[in-house]
């Protein structure tokens, strides 16, 4: 939708949040019309499910699950893109929203994600919701110069009694 297109617009890049999904050089910039449309338009993709996210009646991000394994598995992603709403627990009620749905209608079993170890608000954002760490992947991401690596989280329906 063009109102959605303009909010994610004027959001921009942002270097905070660009660190955190590993970005080479983090910046903060703005963003022109087209890549903001670029960016909502990958949002419809085959094999993804896909929410922007909103709070308090404003954009604020997506959420998507994709890589479904026909197993029962798939992987969850999802960026808060306004860095003065980050730490108020919308991530933590967007998560739980999605699992819900994925144990729900969705009928999975299993969600990871993939993020960063420097990425602390996530990952306790995550282990909120329910997620463990499995495995860390060494030397993911380069970032300013560093390696980080990356933590494999996963959680599984009957791991919380609140889907099982
Ligand atoms: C990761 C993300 C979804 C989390 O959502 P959020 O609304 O910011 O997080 P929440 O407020 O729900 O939870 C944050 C947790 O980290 C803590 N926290 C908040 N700010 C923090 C900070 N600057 N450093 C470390 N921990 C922080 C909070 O206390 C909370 O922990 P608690 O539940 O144990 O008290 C969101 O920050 C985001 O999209 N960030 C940018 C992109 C990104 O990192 N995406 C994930 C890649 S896998």
């Amino acid at each position: 939708m063009p109102e959605d297109v303009e909010a994610r617009r004027a959001l921009g890049h942002n270097a905070e949040i660009s660190r955190m999904f590993g970005a080479a050089v983090p910046v903060t910039a703005t963003m022109t019309h087209e890549a903001a449309a670029r960016w909502i338009d990958r949002l419809d993709q085959e094999g993804v499910v896909a929410w922007i996210v909103e709070a308090e009646g404003s954009f604020l991000g997506s959420a998507r699950l994709h890589s479904f394994d026909g197993r029962g598995g798939a992987r969850y992603a999802v960026g808060l893109l306004d860095a003065r709403r980050l730490g108020r627990g919308l991530g933590a009620e967007t998560t739980r929203l999605v699992l819900d749905y994925a144990f729900g209608p969705l009928g999975l079993e299993r969600i990871e994600l993939v993020t960063l170890e420097i990425n602390e608000r996530g990952r306790r954002c995550f282990e909120r919701c329910g997620f463990r760490t499995v495995c860390r992947v060494p030397d993911a991401a380069v970032i300013d110069g560093t390696s980080y690596d990356d933590l494999l989280m996963e959680v599984t329906r009957s791991s919380t009694s609140r889907w099982s």
